[in-house]
């Protein structure tokens, strides 16, 4: 583990806080993509968590949803297992590699929440231009993204999300929104993808926490 990621959620406790916004925020996001879906819907969430920005909502969802939840803390995967609908399954596992889930692909809507501001820029890059093949045709990827700007001066030194936005633009992405709070700092952005259902491959190595 890379860091504390049980202290980390400790922020969630606090309704007020800029991470509980983003949650919140989240949810909305997923919301709208699941009252404008037209039939069952298929969801992976990579780097789950204990799966409070998704689970809650689908709870609260008339829409069918089936999918995987991938998160590689034992304890809070099984926190989101504990209270996971019929229909998602909580894996134990390294979601850094597709072989964690392709199998569940393709869906219809993609979660990537915490996961870009804790990897490097090259990972953001090779994790969205591989999202076409783990996605179905006109499928949603709601993703999350801090907004304060890289102190390593060889790093981007723009917006965080506009650098990941470019990423999506570049892969053949739709940008359907982005929420920006700079007084929490974060931004959450939602991409459709426009092109055709892709076919997952065997296991590739995406991205590793740093
Ligand atoms: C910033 S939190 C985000 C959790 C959740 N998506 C949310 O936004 O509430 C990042 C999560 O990624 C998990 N994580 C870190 N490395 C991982 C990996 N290689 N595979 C799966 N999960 C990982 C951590 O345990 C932590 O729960």
């Amino acid at each position: 583990m890379t860091r504390d990621w049980h202290a980390w959620y400790r922020a969630y406790d606090d309704p007020d806080s800029g991470l509980s916004r983003r949650l919140a925020t989240v949810r909305g996001a997923l919301q709208g993509v699941l009252d404008a879906a037209s039939g069952p819907v298929r969801l992976v969430s990579v780097c789950a968590g204990d799966g409070r920005d998704t689970l809650p909502v689908l709870d609260a969802s008339d829409v069918e949803v089936t999918g995987v939840l991938v998160e590689l803390d034992p304890e809070l995967s099984a926190r989101a297992r504990a209270v996971a609908p019929g229909g998602i399954e909580v894996r134990t596992a390294d979601a850094g590699t597709t072989a964690s889930y392709a199998d569940a692909c393709p869906a219809d809507v993609f979660l990537a929440c915490g996961v870009f501001g804790n990897v490097v820029d090259d990972d953001i890059a090779r994790t969205v231009a591989a999202l076409p093949s783990l996605l179905t045709s006109g499928a949603h990827v709601i993703w999350t993204r801090g907004s304060r700007v890289s102190e390593d001066p060889t790093a981007y030194d723009g917006d965080p999300a506009e650098l990941v936005r470019g990423f999506f633009a570049d892969a053949g992405f739709e940008a359907v929104t982005l929420i920006a709070d700079d007084d929490a700092g974060f931004r959450v952005g939602v991409h459709r993808w426009p092109g055709p259902t892709g076919v997952p491959g065997p296991g590739e190595r995406l991205f590793d926490f740093v």
